[in-house]
């Protein structure tokens, strides 16, 4: 069985992930999404929140599996087993970084490869901080969200502004 791994901080995933993650499961047997638990950024939602979102949004996909982790990313994909690490290019700028962690990566992980899919043109733009700015906003990302994810951002919103009075 080949299984590969997709991991960020998705904070929260969008539908530029969604689409990287949809096209990378058909090439796997098995996907697993790996969320960072702590990546040195300040998250809007907790793990465990960052979490549940992501089920919700892949629950259609039936050889996606969400899962934590902490710690190196190669030594997670060996603890599962996995082939290959899936990453998403948006622009030329995600290039310099990507590069550099796939090198690192392999250093330590010969093994497992890194497989860049190019995001679609209609997600070029999108990212976890856009959404989040636009929600903190006062305006609803709809169109770059799962229904899910949207209404996750404005309980969240809400709960947040009920914390301030
Ligand atoms: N569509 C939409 N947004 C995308 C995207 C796509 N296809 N691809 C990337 N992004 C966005 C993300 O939303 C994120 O936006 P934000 O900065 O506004 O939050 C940004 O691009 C960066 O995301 P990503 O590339 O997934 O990085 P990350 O910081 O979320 O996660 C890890 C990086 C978790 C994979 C990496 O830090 C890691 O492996 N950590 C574990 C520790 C480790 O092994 N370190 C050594 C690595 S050499």
């Amino acid at each position: 069985m080949k299984i590969a791994v997709y991991a960020g901080t998705f904070d929260p995933i969008t539908l530029g992930h969604l689409d990287i993650l949809a096209r990378a499961s058909h090439l796997f047997d098995k996907l697993i999404l790996a969320i960072a638990e702590d990546n040195y950024k300040d998250t809007f939602f907790t793990p465990d929140e960052r979490v549940d979102i992501a089920k919700k949004a892949v629950a259609e996909l039936p050889n996606v599996e969400v899962k934590l982790f902490k710690g190196l990313l190669v030594e997670f994909c060996r603890a599962e087993g996995a082939v290959a690490i899936i990453r998403g290019l948006r622009a030329l700028s995600d290039f310099d970084n990507e590069f550099q962690m796939a090198l690192m990566n392999k250093k330590v992980a010969p093994e497992i490869d890194s497989l860049f899919l190019m995001t679609a043109p209609e997600y070029q733009f999108v990212s976890s901080s856009i959404v989040k700015n636009f929600t903190l906003l006062g305006y609803a990302p709809d169109s770059i969200v799962s229904p899910c994810v949207a209404a996750a951002l404005q309980e969240k919103l809400a709960a947040r502004a009920q914390e301030i009075k």
